[in-house]
């Protein structure tokens, strides 16, 4: 069968969804966010944490990929990562990213588009230790998105970044960096199966947020 047969054959929202009734909103977007997130988690919704990071290289070019929610709040949606990465050098030339995040069972997808700055040390170093002593090696080992001559390589540089994690538990990773995306605009949107979809923008606007609602 053709993906093009296939893809006829796939239903999207066929299942009950929860309404969004935006007239009771709160003024700030992070709220919403938490509340939403907490909707996600209880629904039980698979990996509400993962989320797609875009940024875009030196010759405009968008560039995405999948990440892990690490926090969210006053400082923004935070995620980590290797700074030395292509994401991390695309960032350190153009502040600037979106995320995506779907909720599929819930038919929810939120944006966040904003800039992105990273955190202080200590943020990074915490998120560091915090993790399992296998996520160290392997934040150690990584040389991230560069070009593995062969699954030996990989091996080798596991394996020490193992020993040293044994022996030196509290060996940080130079390049391990804590990012936070400073929203400009935030948008909630919940499908509905008669594809009277609701959406609702927050748009920052001085201190404070304006909200509007969008077109399906
Ligand atoms: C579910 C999932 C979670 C991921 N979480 C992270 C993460 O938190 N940090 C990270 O650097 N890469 C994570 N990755 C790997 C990234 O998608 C990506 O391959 C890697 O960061 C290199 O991206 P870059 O070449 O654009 O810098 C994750 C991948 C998946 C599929």
């Amino acid at each position: 069968m053709s993906i093009r047969d296939l893809l006829r054959g796939l239903p999207v929202f066929a299942r009950p969804l929860p309404s969004f009734r935006t007239a009771g909103a709160p003024d700030d977007p992070h709220e919403l966010f938490a509340a939403w997130f907490g909707e996600a988690v209880a629904a039980g919704v698979t990996e509400p944490h993962v989320m797609t990071l875009s940024t875009v290289d030196a010759d405009g070019l968008p560039d995405s990929r999948v990440l892990i929610l690490r926090e969210a709040d006053e400082r923004g949606w935070q995620f980590a990562t290797d700074a030395t990465s292509p994401k991390g050098r695309q960032l350190d030339a153009n502040p600037a990213a979106a995320l995506g995040f779907y909720w599929r069972e819930q038919g929810r997808q939120v944006r966040v588009r904003g800039t992105v700055a990273a955190l202080d040390a200590a943020t990074s170093a915490g998120d560091f230790l915090a993790r399992s002593p296998a996520s160290r090696a392997a934040a150690l080992a990584s040389r991230q998105s560069r070009v593995l001559a062969g699954p030996a390589d990989l091996e080798r540089a596991f394996t020490a970044a193992e020993r040293t994690v044994e022996q030196e538990p509290g060996t940080l990773s130079a390049e391990h960096t804590v990012y936070a995306v400073t929203a400009s605009t935030v948008e909630f949107w919940q499908g509905d199966r008669d594809r009277r979809h609701v959406r609702l923008r927050y748009r920052r606007d001085g201190s404070g947020w304006v909200t509007e609602l969008l077109w399906p």
